[in-house]
């Protein structure tokens, strides 16, 4: 429960340097509205203790790295740019199963982040767990940063100023730390990305994740036209789905093209969802765009399953 944001953040920001002292202190950060809210506070409370890293796995939207790391400087903070895309890729080199790829993933992220810590020799770390992502795991979501055991494994003490929170009171906590619209309103993403969204028996090639990115930019760009606050829609993304469906591909030759669903929910909480009610005419739009604009997409396919008992990631 939220309560006084105010008192809230100034409970926290003092949380941070009575336990942190002197120390250093990591967080990697996403540019989601949680981590982002997270390196806001302890960036007040502690400020250069602090490094943030910005992990660019090869899963991120278009532009997003260099983006969110221009805009976190901007907030006056210590941010570092880790481009590890390839080790990902190889790492995911002929895996076709989503709880493998996630495990990989999580496994690549981990020791990629284990090296940049080396570098800043931080003894705290600052992560954005919600009250969502806890609830989420225990109920069997291989949710990627929650589990492990930072104590063990890399001798840090975690901080998680916001774990008591949901995803809309974060957003008041880092609209009343003045963060800019372009974090605090920001549709959940993923740490695995755009990894989530190759859908369940495929590999994960960098031409499939590049196919889901270019639809990624068509279906936010569209989906801003109706989008009525952070809940309305709470997420819009496009999946590519498994298989091949025939069509009528370059040149108007006849053969089989990819087959891409969109997945738009309304929701408060990511708990439960409810597809998104679209008028028709900006269903056609996006689907007239992403056949046209992604080569070899033959298929468009709008998802109406809430959750439950759909997830709202397919992988
Ligand atoms: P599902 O698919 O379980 O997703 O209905 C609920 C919310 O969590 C996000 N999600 C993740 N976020 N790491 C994250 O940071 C993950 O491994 C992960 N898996 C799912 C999802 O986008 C949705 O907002």
């Amino acid at each position: 429960m939220l309560g006084d944001v105010n008192s809230l953040i100034r409970e926290q920001v003092e949380e941070i340097q009575t336990r942190v002292g002197k120390g250093k202190a990591i967080c990697a950060c996403s540019g989601g509205v949680d981590s982002t809210t997270c390196a806001a506070l302890a960036n007040k409370a502690i400020g250069d203790q602090l490094t943030v890293i910005f992990i660019d796995t090869g899963f991120m939207r278009e532009r997003e790295p260099e983006q969110v790391v221009a805009m976190l400087k901007e907030l006056g903070l210590k941010v570092e740019l880790v481009q590890v895309a390839d080790r990902f890729f190889d790492a995911l080199t002929g895996v076709t199963e989503p709880t493998q790829q996630r495990l990989i993933f999580r496994t690549v992220f981990y020791q990629v982040f284990g090296e940049a810590l080396k570098k800043v020799n931080a003894s705290y770390l600052v992560q954005g767990t919600i009250k969502a992502d806890t609830q989420e795991a225990e109920k069997g979501q291989e949710q990627h940063n929650v589990g492990i055991d930072f104590e063990k494994d890399f001798s840090l003490k975690v901080l998680e100023p916001v774990a008591a929170l949901y995803k809309d009171e974060v957003r008041i906590v880092g609209r009343a730390l003045g963060l800019p619209p372009e974090f605090t309103e920001r549709m959940p993403f993923p740490g695995p990305g755009l990894l989530l969204r190759v859908a369940r028996g495929q590999e994960i090639t960098p031409e499939k994740v590049t196919l889901v990115r270019q639809a990624t930019v068509i279906v936010e760009k569209l989906i801003k036209e109706i989008q009525t606050s952070p809940e309305q829609p709470f997420q819009a993304f496009p999946v590519l789905l498994p298989g091949k469906a025939r069509g009528v591909l370059e040149n108007n030759k006849r053969g089989f093209g990819h087959i891409m669903a969109i997945r738009v929910v309304d929701s408060k909480d990511a708990l439960t969802t409810r597809p998104t009610i679209l008028p028709f005419g900006l269903l056609l739009r996006i689907a007239g765009k992403i056949t046209t604009e992604v080569k070899g997409v033959t298929r468009v396919l709008y998802e109406i399953t809430p959750k439950p008992p759909a997830t709202i990631e397919y992988n």
